[in-house]
């Protein structure tokens, strides 16, 4: 499987926790036999969906930025992979900028049926700290004909020291081993 990781975390690669996540997954994925890219939305040029319509949703955006880098990764892998820190319980604005550019290739989206996961990093530990964006990710898939994998849900993952001593770096490597 070509697999598609769009991490979203504004910080450094080597100081973000849900990129050691998804660093983790993607070794485990490729221990598996499946190419892995990823493409960084954390520090991507990606504008907002303006609504403008222009696309018709089947069509080109009115913007001319890193999405059109985008969306012919995601147009070409088998498995797409949302890696997020938690930002007031749900996706980081960065991830959801690029979620709404979906629209202008919506349909084409519906039709790929791909196969999806969730990989989060947050500080607290509370479990229902996720479920707003266990929710909105869940909603995502039935609604774009994505297939879900599964998720890793970082609870205590605050910082990568953190991260590293929780366990949930093995638990994403072994998912992607599992694939
Ligand atoms: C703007 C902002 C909002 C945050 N919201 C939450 C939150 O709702 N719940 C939580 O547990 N942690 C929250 N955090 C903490 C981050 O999710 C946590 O530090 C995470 O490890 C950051 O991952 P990253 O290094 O990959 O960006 C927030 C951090 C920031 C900067």
């Amino acid at each position: 499987m070509n697999i598609l990781m769009i991490t979203s975390s504004p910080h450094p690669q080597d100081a973000s926790s849900s990129t050691l996540l998804a660093e983790h997954f993607a070794r485990g994925a490729q221990e598996a036999g499946h190419t892995v890219t990823f493409f960084d939305a954390g520090h991507a040029n990606l504008h907002p969906c303006l609504g403008c319509g222009h696309c018709g949703t089947a069509g080109s955006c009115i913007h001319k930025d890193d999405m059109a880098q985008a969306r012919a990764a995601i147009l070409s892998c088998d498995m797409l992979v949302f890696v997020t820190p938690l930002y007031y319980f749900g996706m980081a604005a960065q991830l959801k900028t690029l979620v709404d550019r979906f629209y202008a290739f919506n349909e084409e989206l519906m039709g790929k049926k791909l196969k999806a996961a969730l990989l989060t990093a947050a500080w607290d530990s509370e479990d229902w700290i996720m479920q707003a964006l266990v929710s909105h990710y869940q909603t995502i898939c039935r609604y774009l004909n994505f297939q879900d994998m599964g998720m890793i849900l970082g609870l205590g993952c605050g910082t990568p020291a953190m991260t590293a001593a929780s366990g949930f770096p093995e638990k994403a490597c072994e998912f992607g081993r599992r694939l």
